[in-house]
């Protein structure tokens, strides 16, 4: 049997002339944990063009999502971007990485930090009612160079708060904090300055980050990622992984070369 499935596309919707996301129709057998990763791709001559992504859609759903950037001479993402309703598209049938909530230790804040594309796990993390079941505010911060990469924004704001399984938590413990570099808007600065100088915890109404308290999963730049490594690990942060849960976990964003 085939390591992959053959799945339709059902829409694309375009962000930005580099950012885009896209759903496609869900082999029943395909199983996976929210926050995991899974390759696609599309068939060439010989054996298909592959790349790891993240599944924006929560594991319940019946559609897959994925959310990619378009980088202009990358093998995949320029065919990918001219994908059409009804192209078909392959997806492996087995899923993995780092970022799922049985990699952390309990505890009271779920502190999502993405930039970028690297924003995409968390979508299906926060659409997952055992989110809400292990912590007690769940705090989504997407960091961008500018406004317009702000994607999901609405998503999480207007669609979410009324989905009929976690609306309630939603609105009760969800906290969405995009915060822009390059550009003049409500929230500025890196994700890792807003921590350093505790802007992002009084900006939200929460204390300053404990170790006791306080949970992190990581996904963007391989400088973003680095910097708040070293940043939490510094602190006395402990990394986990499938072995060991710690207080945080850490994926790149899958970012074509
Ligand atoms: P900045 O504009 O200051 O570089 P990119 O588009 O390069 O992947 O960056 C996405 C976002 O991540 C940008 O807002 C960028 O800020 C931020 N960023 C880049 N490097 C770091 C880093 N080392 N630590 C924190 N944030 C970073």
């Amino acid at each position: 049997m085939s390591n992959f499935n053959e799945e339709r596309v059902l829409s694309v919707h375009h962000w930005t002339d580099s950012l885009f996301s896209f759903r496609t129709t869900r082999d029943p057998s395909f199983r996976f944990r929210n926050g995991e990763f899974t390759m696609i791709g599309l068939k060439a001559e010989g054996k298909p063009l592959l790349r790891a992504y993240s599944v924006v859609s929560a594991n319940y759903e019946d559609e897959l999502e994925f959310f990619s950037i378009k980088v202009p001479n990358g093998p995949l993402t320029s065919k990918l971007q001219h994908l059409k309703v009804g192209d078909p598209i392959v997806v492996s049938r087995k899923a993995t990485g780092t970022l799922v909530l049985d990699n952390l230790m309990p505890g009271r804040h779920l502190y999502l930090l993405g930039t970028g594309t690297g924003l995409a796990p968390f979508l299906a993390i926060i659409k997952d009612p055992e989110t809400y079941e292990r912590f007690e505010k769940v705090v989504l911060v997407h960091g961008c160079r500018q406004v317009q990469e702000l994607a999901y924004g609405e998503t999480i704001t207007e669609t979410l708060p009324n989905h009929e399984l976690i609306g309630d938590m939603v609105r009760d413990q969800l906290v969405y904090y995009p915060t822009v570099t390059r550009e003049p808007f409500r929230n500025r600065g890196r994700i890792t300055d807003l921590m350093t100088s505790g802007k992002l915890f009084s900006d939200i109404g929460l204390p300053m980050m404990t170790k006791e308290d306080d949970r992190f999963m990581l996904c963007g730049s391989p400088d973003m990622i680095r910097d708040t490594r070293d940043l939490l690990s510094g602190a006395g942060y402990v990394e986990g992984n499938h072995g060991e849960a710690g207080h945080y976990v850490i994926e790149k964003a899958f970012v074509e070369k």
